[in-house]
Order: structure tokens, then C-alpha cells, then sequence
């Protein structure tokens, strides 16, 4: 687009069921605030739009679990999150919630609209229903398998492997999430928006307009979407959390969380044009706002297809120029989980790092998954910190400041003649704005803060070279030239950095005495101004503006983290609840006896099984076991162990299996025998 009037930007809306991780940071809430950031320094309209996402079935789950309320568990949350991106210095120009009145009213009158035009599919079909719970089981409420990738727990409304975007029905062999049952079908009517009619206007906007500016992650999962055919999605949901259906027999039934929780940018946006007394709709429907949605790859589908078609058959809005998802970010290797809690949580950081925030995000962005999955470490963390923050960064500030101090009463030099050192690295600082501002209007953000750790590098090499504490007692005037220099540098840190380390800008620009100026340089400035810091200009104390992390910090993280796994192993470690009452005549009926592996071997290309030999007493036999994930084959030959031998055989990749080995978890999830407790029982004895 031409360059743009204003700018709209939105932030995924997270749901309210628990507080905010460092994936969530990383993946969203991070590269939107940069974005924002360096637009409104360079002299741009910029929203940047937030809010909760206060609906959905994750939410009654949490509820019914803690036996409470959804209000009380989307309250308390809000709160924390909100408070979160506070703490982050996430600057939103709003940050709202989907359960304010300005949303219901948003989200109930756009559905109005699309049911006047004709939008939507008014129809009854059979959906999953869970006869115990007596609900409609959708979204969250069932688990099963992938249609598309044979992912195990796939969710009614997506699969979070392969990122599909599915329909409960879909699912191979649903199961309640509710009470575990298998759901049976029931009639009931819902709205569905027939997305097959958009697919022609989506391969036009997306598939040809936006080929060469969208990310490959986002354009490539879009395309296959698009390729494999769209088809009608139910915006209805049989809830009684959510926004009630505004239309006729629509009892008991709400707007599905994904039709309304987008329309919340929008009353986001209304609430901030109400209490600025602007005009909305100039963010929202001017063709020369540019609007981008900053989200994470499991939400593509609904920003890039579905919010767009209902954008789209709305008629009067404008549509997204860009949305640069990123891929997820991992946590020591392993999937970020809120429900194992194998995460960071923020509230938690801030605990254990005070006033550190600059730090997490400049982990973050450093190493943010942009193009691919990426994995958060604490080690790197502690390497950033120390390498990079405080050796290059930090020291540079820190003896520019220590030296102007002591050196000339915190007063900025009069430089003498500049060597052609000085000349090209004055020239270089030049060419720093526009490095960084192009690499963000990419969407490059971590490429974009490597090159503002660039600009510090060039500092401290500058100073290294020049050692000016070598030459002031026989030098003055070059020492005056080399702090003016470095000063300058540090001013450009000072303005540069504020995206990314918004923070230590500010801290750096306060010990600069910014405020003192009569015109303080801006990001643009520093393109054309020789001198950001004026000679004669008093500056103030030295601060530190980072600090080491010793290893001792570093390992109390990664005990933690330890730690809350095997919580959380002991706690999922469920019981079932006891089987239907057997009779003894049933028990009779299994043969159970001792027996010994007398050798085994891996069946070749699978990962589970082995093929084991096994003296039952009464023979030996061959009998496959799913085992080799806990097993090798060598340290199970001459296990005494337990096996059921009158099941009837079953051919396994071509070897029949004459029996089975009874097995049980260890509390760390490994399967391991159920052995007769003495070695010296003889093979082929029964259990009864
Ligand atoms: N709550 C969703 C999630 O956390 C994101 C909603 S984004 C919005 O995955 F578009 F719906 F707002
Ligand atoms: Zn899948």
C-alpha cells in the first residue's frame, strides 16, 4: 500500500484462564509493541489494540474445575494479564475485555448485520452430545483424532499439531472432555458462515495479493487451507457462557468465541475513540489505515480466513495488510504447556528478576521464533544477559558516563579536530535508523535488535580502540574528542533502543539528562544531526543499566522448573475409576501365569515394539510388546514377569503374538513389569 495515514495494530486476545507465559510474549506481544513503538517514534498515527478474551469453553472448564464461576475466573485473570503487559511495558493504547458492554453491544450487532444480509446458513444437523453432562460437546469439550494428521488430541475446533481448523464432527473417535463418554448425536440448529463462498475472494486477496509481502509460514498454511476447500463453520455455539445469539429461537445459544473475540479489536478500538473523542471508523474503515494483526501460527487461520470473510461480507471494513505470525517458542526442549505449567510465567519472572523486564525481552526477541520454532533456554538467557546486555552494552554506557564523570565533571567535551576513525564511526551512527526501521518494517525484529546491539558494538569498540583513559594525562584534547564521540553514540543508543529496551532507553536518556534539552534528538534526527548531544550539556550519575546473572540464578530456574514437572506427573497421574463389577466366573476365565523373557529383539522399522521369547511353563512362546520406547531388548532377557497366556493371538507387522505381558507406570510415566515378587517361582505357575 502507499504509505499508510495510520495505523491500527492488534495483539491477540488472550483467553482469560490463566496468566501470561513467555511464549506468549515472544510469539505476540513483544514484536507488536516494537512495531509500535518505533512507528509512533518516527512520527506515525499508531493504535496498538488489546484486550481479554473472555469467553470460550477453556474458561468453564477452568471454572468447573475450581468450582467456580467463569465471571470469577475471567476476573482474577484479567487483572493479572492486564497488569503483566503493564509490567512488560507492552504499550497499549487500550487493552480491553471481551465481557465489556461496548463488546457485547460490537459483537451482537455485527452478527445482526451478517443475519440482515443474509450471511449466514441457518441450519439443524446432528452435533456431538454428551447424554451424562447433558451438553453439546464443541471446541474444547471433545478430544480425538486429526482427521488431517492423525494427531491423537485434536480439539473439536482444532487440531494444535497440524493447526487445522476443524468441526467437532469431524473428529475420529470423539471423546468428552467433560466425563471422558463417548458422545452420541443430537439435532440442533446453529448459524454457519459458508466459507466456501469466500474461497474465491480469499485466493484473489491472500493468494495473489499477498504473495510476496506475507511471511512463508503464514501465505504456505493459508494456501493449503484454500487448496483443500473451504466449508461452512458454525458461529453458534449451545452455551450459556458468551454472548447470547441476538436472533430468533436462539435460546441457550451464544456467539462461538472465535466470531466475537476478533470483533473485540474493534470495541477495543471504540472504547480508546470514545475516550479520546476520535473517530473510530477512521481505524477501521479508512482504506489508507494500514492494519496488522500480530498473533501467534495457532490463531492463523481465524485472522487470515475467517475473520476476513466476516469482515469481508460485512462490506464496509478495511482488511489486514499483514499478518506476520510467528511459530511457537519451546521451554528447555520441551512444548510450553499452561495445563503442566511447564512454563515462565511473568508475574513469576518479575518476582525472581525485578525491574529485569528489558532483559526477558531481549532474550525474547533475540531468539523469537520467527521463522521457525525456537527454543527458550535459560542458559542462553543467562549468555544474553552477561555477553551481550552487560559486556557490550552496558559496559560501553557505563564508561562513557564513569569517564565524562571523572574527566570533565559530567560536562559533554568541545571535540578538536576528528581523526577519520572518529569521521566513519560518526558517518556509521548516521545509517543505524534506517538499518533498524527497515529490518521492522520487514517484520524482522530480532535481526532488527542484533542491529542495535550492533550500534553498541560499534561503541565499545570505538572506545576500546581509543582508550581514552591511556591518553588524558597527556592528551586532553583527544581524550575531549573521543568521549564527544562516544557520547553521541550513547545518545543514539538512548533514542534507538526504546522499541526493544524501553526500559533502559528511558533510564539511559534520564542519565543522559535528555529532559534538560531544548530539543532533544528523535529517532529521525539521528540520520541528519551531527551532534545529538550538545557540547557544554551537563549530564548525570553513572547508573548500572545491567546486571551479571550468576550460574547459581540460572540453576535455581532450571530446579524449578524441574520441580513443577514432577508436581504436575503426580497430580495428572488420575486414577480411573473402578470397572463394572466382574463375577468370579469371569476372573476364571483368564489364565494368568509366571513366566521368563528368554530373549527378545526390536521388530525392525517401529519404535514401540518388541518381539520377545517367553518360557510360560507350558511352552515358549512368541509374544509381541508395545515396550521398546522403555526398554531395550538386552536388559529385559531373563525378566521373571506375568503374563495373561490365554488371549487369543494377534498378528502384529507380520509376527503373531501369543499372549501379553501385564505392564504398569512408574510414577515418572516409564512402563515397567509386574513381576511376582520372588525369582524363585516357578515358570508356568498360576496367579489367582
Ligand atoms: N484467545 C485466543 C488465543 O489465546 C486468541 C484470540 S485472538 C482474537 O488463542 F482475534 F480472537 F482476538
Ligand atoms: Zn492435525
Amino acid at each position: 500500500m502507499n504509505k499508510p495515514k495510520r495505523y491500527t495494530i492488534t495483539t491477540a486476545l488472550p483467553y482469560t484462564n490463566g496468566p501470561i507465559h513467555i511464549g506468549h510474549l515472544a510469539g505476540v506481544y513483544v514484536p507488536a509493541d516494537i512495531y509500535a513503538r518505533y512507528l509512533r517514534l518516527t512520527g506515525n498515527d499508531v493504535i496498538l489494540i488489546g484486550g481479554s478474551d473472555e469467553h470460550g469453553v477453556p474458561i468453564t472448564i477452568k471454572a468447573k474445575n475450581e468450582a467456580t464461576t467463569p465471571q470469577a475466573i475471567v476476573d482474577k485473570y484479567h487483572a493479572i494479564i492486564k497488569k503483566s503487559f503493564e509490567d512488560f511495558g507492552i504499550s497499549y493504547d487500550n487493552y480491553s475485555r471481551t465481557s465489556a458492554a461496548i463488546h457485547h453491544e460490537t459483537a451482537s450487532q455485527f452478527f445482526k448485520t451478517l443475519n440482515e444480509k443474509g450471511a449466514f446458513i441457518e441450519e439443524t444437523t446432528e452435533q456431538l452430545f454428551d447424554e451424562e453432562a447433558n451438553q453439546f460437546l464443541a471446541d474444547r469439550f471433545v478430544t480425538g483424532t486429526c482427521p488431517k494428521c492423525g494427531s491423537e488430541d485434536a480439539y473439536g475446533d482444532q487440531c494444535e499439531k497440524c493447526g487445522t481448523s476443524l468441526n467437532a464432527i469431524d473428529l475420529i473417535n470423539p471423546k468428552s472432555a467433560l466425563t471422558g463418554n463417548i458422545p452420541t448425536l443430537k439435532a440442533t440448529k446453529h448459524w454457519f458462515l459458508p466459507l466456501d463462498k469466500y474461497e474465491a475472494f480469499l485466493k484473489e486477496w491472500i493468494l495473489e495479493g499477498h504473495k510476496k509481502d506475507w511471511k512463508p509460514n503464514v501465505y504456505g498454511q493459508v494456501k493449503s487451507w484454500i487448496d483443500d476447500g473451504l466449508r461452512p463453520r458454525a458461529v453458534t455455539r449451545d452455551l450459556d457462557w458468551g454472548i447470547p445469539v441476538p436472533a430468533k429461537d436462539a435460546d441457550g445459544k451464544v456467539l462461538y468465541v472465535w466470531f466475537d473475540a476478533p470483533i473485540g479489536y474493534i470495541s477495543s478500538t471504540k472504547e480508546w475513540a470514545l475516550q479520546h473523542g476520535t473517530d473510530w471508523e477512521l481505524y477501521w474503515k479508512d482504506k489508507d489505515t494500514k492494519l496488522v494483526h500480530f498473533i501467534g501460527k495457532d490463531n492463523i487461520v481465524f485472522h487470515c480466513v475467517i475473520f476476513p470473510s466476516m469482515l469481508q461480507a460485512e462490506g464496509s471494513y478495511i482488511l489486514p495488510d499483514n499478518v506476520p505470525a510467528n511459530e511457537f517458542l519451546n521451554l528447555e526442549g520441551n512444548k510450553l504447556s499452561t495445563s503442566k505449567n511447564w512454563a515462565v510465567w511473568l508475574p513469576d519472572y518479575l518476582q525472581e528478576f525485578p525491574n529485569q523486564q528489558d532483559v526477558l525481552r531481549y532474550v525474547l526477541n533475540a531468539n523469537a521464533p520467527e521463522t521457525k520454532d525456537n527454543d527458550f533456554t535459560w542458559k542462553e538467557f543467562q549468555a544474553r544477559n552477561n555477553n551481550e546486555l552487560v559486556a557490550i552494552f552496558g559496559n560501553f554506557i557505563n564508561r562513557v558516563l564513569v569517564l565524562t564523570d571523572k574527566y570533565f565533571d559530567k560536562i559533554v567535551p568541545n571535540p578538536s579536530q576528528f581523526t577519520q576513525v572518529d569521521q566513519e564511526t560518526l558517518a556509521s551512527v548516521k545509517a543505524y535508523p534506517e538499518v533498524i526501521a527497515s529490518s521492522i518494517e520487514r517484520y524482522r525484529f530480532r535481526e532488527a535488535g542484533q542491529e542495535l546491539m550492533n550500534l553498541a558494538r560499534l561503541g565499545n569498540k570505538y572506545l576500546a580502540d581509543a582508550e581514552p583513559w591511556k591518553l588524558i594525562k597527556e592528551d586532553e584534547a583527544r581524550t575531549k574528542t573521543i568521549l564527544f564521540v562516544a557520547l553521541q553514540i550513547a545518545s543514539a543508543l538512548a533514542i534507538l533502543s526504546e522499541p526493544f529496551l524501553p526500559f533502559t532507553s528511558k533510564k539511559l536518556k534520564n542519565m543522559l539528562c535528555f529532559s534538560e534539552l531544548k530539543n532533544a534528538a528523535t529517532w529521525n534526527d539521528i540520520k541528519t544531526h551531527e551532534v545529538l548531544l550538545p557540547t557544554q550539556h551537563q549530564i548525570g550519575k553513572a547508573e548500572l543499566l545491567f546486571s551479571k546473572i550468576e550460574d547459581e540464578t540460572i540453576q535455581a530456574q532450571l530446579d524449578k522448573l524441574e520441580a513443577s514437572k514432577k508436581t504436575n506427573e503426580r497430580a495428572n497421574n488420575k486414577l480411573e475409576p473402578q470397572k463394572k463389577p466382574i463375577t468370579f466366573d469371569d476372573f476364571t476365565k483368564l489364565d494368568i501365569r509366571v513366566g521368563t523373557i528368554t530373549d527378545a529383539e526390536k521388530i525392525p522399522k517401529t519404535k514401540k515394539l518388541l518381539k520377545l521369547q517367553v518360557d510360560t511353563g507350558i511352552d515358549t512362546r512368541t509374544i509381541v510388546s508395545g515396550i521398546a520406547e522403555s526398554f531395550t531388548a538386552e536388559e529385559i532377557i531373563g525378566k521373571k514377569v506375568t503374563v495373561l497366556v490365554n488371549l487369543e493371538p494377534r498378528t502384529l507387522q507380520n509376527v503373531e503374538s501369543q499372549g501379553m505381558i501385564l505392564m504398569t507406570k512408574s510414577t515418572d510415566g516409564k512402563l515397567v513389569f509386574v513381576n511376582p515378587d520372588t525369582l524363585n517361582v516357578e515358570n508356568g505357575l498360576p496367579i489367582s
